[in-house]
């Protein structure tokens, strides 16, 4: 199977959430160009128009009238964040810090996941949040006159560290944070791009008292998180090579560009420019016979979301794959060690769960069967890929679920394999 083209992939998903935000809380009218457009980052325009906000969203542009940073309204209804995770805890620690209460609601799959994680921090701070269920989603938010913090985050996570440094944003404290390793640092690069103090290194984030931001002019890079998927057709095809130009090469991100090169995937990138404090630059990757690999904990941040992936590009590596210390997949839009495994046997990959891992064997026989998603998009676009390569037959039950991140890729992939 061939592959050729250059690809623009879509906005990056998390810039796309945190310039909808801050532009929201900033003093003025923002202008971002290249947002994602899809259902989790309407999510947060919707929640943040309930909120008050005004988005004017067209022709990929966003006109956001920014009215301060505590200038949001207690919302009509609850807030919807579909299944958008990151809507859903950044959004909290927004609210946490107005002086209104609000309820947040989402899809059975954001219902389960954990918000626990961002109810301890924002508690600490002086805010009560209510889980209606002992976790989880449906979740009421009473915001307050917020206290400074020092915390620790057991887990690395950037949607609870974002929670907790925009309730301080909102509240005009000071917030420190420590986490266990470095997880994206978007928040803190957008913040500081605006005019906030802020000062981080690999473990600590110190955001001091904020009075005001400067408004956002911003055009949003594509998402290393989309460009991997065609970066992995282009590994595991015959003949050809890829090209994604304008993408957002954050080094907390593109874990998954090192371990493919460790892999034996012939791969490189070269930063161009910088927008919102973000490096961009353009992705060239080619055929190549990869390797197994060993994936340990201070690999998972960087590659959180591209270890289903990695998963299916290890079906196709020769020799074995393993991943360890990446528990926190259990809690994504589905239970990823799980769904990854299942599938993989389903079509006749050899793979087995572990409790914060799996270990996959490479083979090259054909792949065939059904894929179930359970409704993650990760899992559809993953499968997708190795569904595309000439000798397997696989069937994916849900391919709209791509929706919620990258609405065309199905269109991508189909182009780039003609
Ligand atoms: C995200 C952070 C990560 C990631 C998610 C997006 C963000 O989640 O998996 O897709 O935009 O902050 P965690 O904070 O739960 O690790």
């Amino acid at each position: 199977m061939k592959v050729t083209g250059t690809v623009r992939v879509p906005g990056d998903k998390s810039l796309s959430h945190r310039a909808l935000i801050l532009a929201t809380l900033a003093d003025g009218r923002s202008r971002v160009r290249g947002l994602l457009d899809a259902a989790d980052v309407r999510s947060t325009a919707g929640a943040l128009e309930a909120l008050g906000a005004s988005v004017e969203w067209r022709d990929g542009e966003a006109l956001i009238g920014g009215g301060g940073r505590r200038g949001l309204r207690v919302p009509a209804a609850d807030l919807d964040c579909g299944n958008s995770g990151t809507t859903a805890r950044l959004l909290t620690g927004v609210v946490a810090g107005h002086p209104f209460t609000a309820r947040f609601v989402g899809d059975d799959s954001l219902s389960r996941r954990p918000m626990k994680r961002i109810k301890q921090p924002l508690e600490a701070m002086g805010a009560t949040v209510d889980l209606e269920r002992g976790d989880g989603l449906p979740m009421v938010v009473h915001g307050a006159d917020l206290h400074s913090v020092v915390w620790e985050t057991p887990v690395a996570s950037a949607q609870t560290k974002s929670a907790i440094l925009l309730a301080a944003l909102v509240a005009g404290v000071r917030a420190e944070l420590h986490e266990p390793a470095p997880s994206r640092d978007h928040t803190e690069r957008l913040l500081a791009a605006m005019g906030a103090s802020v000062t981080a290194d690999r473990r600590q984030v110190v955001l001091e008292p904020t009075r005001r931001l400067n408004p956002l002019d911003f055009d949003v890079p594509g998402d290393p998180s989309s460009a991997a998927f065609l970066v992995g057709l282009a590994l595991m095809a015959e003949k050809g090579a890829v090209v994604l130009p304008n993408v957002a090469l954050n080094d907390r991100r593109i874990g998954f560009l090192e371990v493919v090169r460790r892999m034996g995937g012939m791969v490189r990138w070269e930063t161009e420019r910088t927008a919102g404090g973000e490096p961009v630059g353009t992705i060239h990757a080619k055929p190549s016979s990869l390797r197994g690999t060993t994936i340990d904990g201070a690999d998972v941040p960087a590659m959180i979301d591209e270890l289903v992936l990695i998963a299916c590009l290890a079906a196709r590596a020769e020799g074995v794959t393993a991943v360890r210390g990446a528990a926190e997949l259990r809690v994504k839009e589905s239970d990823r060690l799980a769904t990854v495994v299942q599938n993989l046997r389903a079509i006749g990959a050899e793979a087995e769960e572990r409790s914060d891992g799996f270990v996959v064997q490479g083979s090259r026989t054909p792949l065939r069967g059904v894929v179930r998603t359970h409704g993650d998009h990760r899992v559809a676009m993953a499968f997708g890929v190795l569904s595309a390569l000439a000798g397997n037959a696989i069937h994916i039950d849900d391919r709209r679920c791509v929706d919620v991140s990258y609405p065309r890729f199905w269109d991508d992939l189909e182009r780039l394999t003609q």
